[in-house]
């Protein structure tokens, strides 16, 4: 099990359904005034926004690098696929990254990314994401919860240095015999500033907004169009 997988398994413990539900809602308005006809999620998770958008009429693709979040898409119908975004076939017109995917990017991954992700937009196609501030990763997304249910429990801790976010997920599973099993790894999300973001070959930045999630402006929300 890789460590997005084990994310996967563990995020239904973390508590982020309202805040995953208001991130939807506030995506779902910014790409109202485009009338897009096809959307591409980069990090579709279980495919929640894809499949509000299918109920609006948008052809919609996922991709996500955890195996797992995949096939829960491919469960419930959603094109869906565990892909690298260079190798998405077509292109569309609008490409969305939702809830700290690009912070799961170190800078270099994060260039790139953007760079391809311009190449899979039609002419005047636009890119939304949203990123956490300094303040969201030091202030809100930083420390340890714990949380459970009658079969499984699960640790978090998180700490910020350096400008990365390292989060331990420690989950245990119960089996059918009553042992438990013990599933642990860490993953990383990268602080990014604004400027990195403001200087790109195949975007430009057309509108930067902070916002607040779960504190005061704890989160930016990036909007480019293809160049
Ligand atoms: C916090 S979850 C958000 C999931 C979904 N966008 C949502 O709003 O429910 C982040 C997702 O990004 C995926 N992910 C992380 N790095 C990625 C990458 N480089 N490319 C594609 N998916 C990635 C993870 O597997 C995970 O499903």
């Amino acid at each position: 099990m890789t460590n997005l997988d084990l994310y996967a398994k563990a995020e239904h413990l973390l508590g982020i359904e309202d805040a995953t539900e208001a991130l939807y809602d506030l995506y779902r308005s910014e790409l109202d005034e485009y009338r897009i006809k096809s959307l591409l999620d980069v990090g579709c998770g279980r495919g929640g926004f894809m499949q509000r958008l299918i109920s609006d009429g948008v052809i919609c693709k996922g991709i996500d690098l955890s195996q797992v979040m995949v096939d829960e898409c491919l469960f419930q119908g959603f094109d869906a696929q565990r892909l690298d975004i260079a190798e998405v076939e077509g292109s569309f017109d609008a490409i969305v990254s939702i809830f700290d995917v690009l912070n799961f990017m170190d800078k270099d991954t994060l260039i790139n990314f953007l760079n391809t992700a311009a190449t899979k937009l039609n002419d005047d196609g636009i890119l939304i994401a949203d990123i956490n501030t300094r303040y969201g990763f030091s202030d809100v997304a930083e420390g340890t919860m714990s949380s459970e249910n009658e079969k499984e429990f699960l640790s978090v801790d998180a700490q910020f240095e350096n400008d990365e976010l390292h989060t331990k997920f420690t989950l245990f599973e119960k089996n059918e015999d009553a042992t438990f099993t013990k599933h642990q790894d860490t993953i990383v999300q990268y602080f990014h500033k604004i400027k990195l973001f403001q200087n790109l070959d195949g975007l430009k930045l057309v509108e930067k907004q902070k916002f607040s999630l779960y504190d005061t402006e704890d989160k930016t929300l990036l909007i480019f169009k293809k160049r």
